[in-house]
């Protein structure tokens, strides 16, 4: 088997739970200690010994990877350096929320190899991050931006968030501009999901919030004009990138390559065998401490299964799939042609513009 290439980590901590997020994360400092990050060198170590581990892409996602002290990161990321080999390693990318890094954290990350910085920044409008209980201000978070900037990160992302209760076109189009105007190198955006356990959800169901399939079209829309316009390519329905910017972990998992995951509910896939961590802290640190692993799920795919999933990934990217990956599929993509949701060229399948408003639809013939 050919070694895995891209590795995960989920870093669960977060300063409080955003009422829409259904990631794992635990709010407070209860599990936020040694122990949990000798879990997690000590997770990579195992790996290491079961799998060839010759890393091209490591994230740091969570939760905010960015709530860990200094102290911690210079303690995590060194022991990482330590263990692996990273003389293959391209790109390092770590999540951050704006009200969680200042210039020393910053400068530190650059220094010990991160290489992209995501930041979660989802509004430039107060009243709307306010209404989706974020705990920094639009002017925290491009003084943030900034921070970044100076402490070296050429290779920045901004994390947005559209249909958001009570925003308006007019709205997100001004966090667009003021995004524009930040030149980050790569813009991820987000229609607002109302997931099950969500305050967000409850607040759905109860009659508070209301779902508008014409206006999350209408944010689309205005998505997909303006950040092309400006110079941000759309390479996957939720992310634009300068040329050369596209986030190469993220592309690796569109592909269908093999991961590994560490930490706390993370998934792994390796050919058709798929694991995913337990989504409990404290236990996940004292089980792999204790024995080594922390699985709670997993299971093993078909082929065909894999390989639909796969598609389903790929067909949402701009670089489409190869008509001839699609035979087993050939009667859906004719009718996925003629409502005009897919088109051929060069060989290849590619969402049309009305397709990618209804990409999750055609995704689903896949899987
Ligand atoms: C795992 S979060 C990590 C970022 C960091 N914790 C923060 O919030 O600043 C990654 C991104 O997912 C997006 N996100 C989270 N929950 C979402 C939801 N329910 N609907 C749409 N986007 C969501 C947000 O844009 C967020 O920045
Ligand atoms: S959106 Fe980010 S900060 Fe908010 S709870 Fe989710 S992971 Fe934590």
């Amino acid at each position: 088997m050919a070694a895995v290439e891209h590795l995960y980590f989920h870093i669960p901590f977060c300063p409080k739970l955003c009422p829409y997020c259904s990631f794992y994360v635990e709010v407070g400092s209860a599990n936020k200690t040694t122990r949990f990050l000798d879990a997690l060198l000590r997770e990579v170590e195992l790996a290491t010994t079961t799998h060839d581990v010759q890393p091209r892409t490591i994230y740091f996602g969570g939760g905010t990877p960015s709530a860990l002290s200094e102290a911690q990161l210079e303690y995590l990321l060194g022991g990482l350096r330590n263990r692996l080999d990273l003389s293959q390693l391209e790109e390092w990318d770590f999540e951050a929320n704006p009200a969680t890094v200042r210039a020393p954290k910053a400068r530190l990350l650059h220094s010990l190899g991160v290489t992209r910085l995501s930041l979660g920044v989802q509004s430039w409008d107060d009243a709307l991050l306010q209404t989706l209980g974020r705990v920094h201000s639009a002017a925290q978070a491009e003084e943030t931006f900034h921070v970044l900037r100076e402490a070296g990160f050429g290779n920045l992302n901004i994390d947005l968030m559209f249909a958001v209760p009570g925003q308006s076109v007019a709205q997100w189009e001004a966090t667009l501009s003021k995004t524009i105007a930040l030149q980050p190198e790569h813009v991820s955006s987000y229609c607002l999901t109302y997931e099950e356990d969500t305050d967000y959800f409850r607040r759905l169901t109860g009659g508070e919030f209301r779902q508008d399939d014409d206006r999350d079209v209408a944010f689309f829309e205005t998505t997909m004009q303006v950040l092309p316009a400006a110079g941000w390519a759309q390479y996957e329905i939720s992310n634009y990138a300068r040329a050369g910017r596209e986030s190469r972990h993220n592309q690796a998992y569109w592909r269908g390559a093999d991961y590994l995951g560490f930490g706390p509910s993370a998934f792994s896939t390796r050919g058709l065998h798929r694991w995913q961590n337990i989504p409990d802290t404290a236990e996940y640190s004292r089980r792999i401490l204790e024995t080594g692993t922390a699985g709670s799920f997993e299971e093993h795919l078909t082929p065909a299964q894999r390989r639909g999933e796969t598609l389903a990934f790929a067909m949402r990217t701009s670089q489409g799939v190869a008509a001839g990956e699609l035979t087993p599929w050939q009667d859906e993509m004719r009718e996925f042609q003629e409502l005009g949701l897919l088109a051929e060229q060069d060989g290849r399948f590619r969402l049309t513009q009305r397709g990618k408003l209804m990409a999750d639809s055609v995704a689903e013939a896949f899987v």
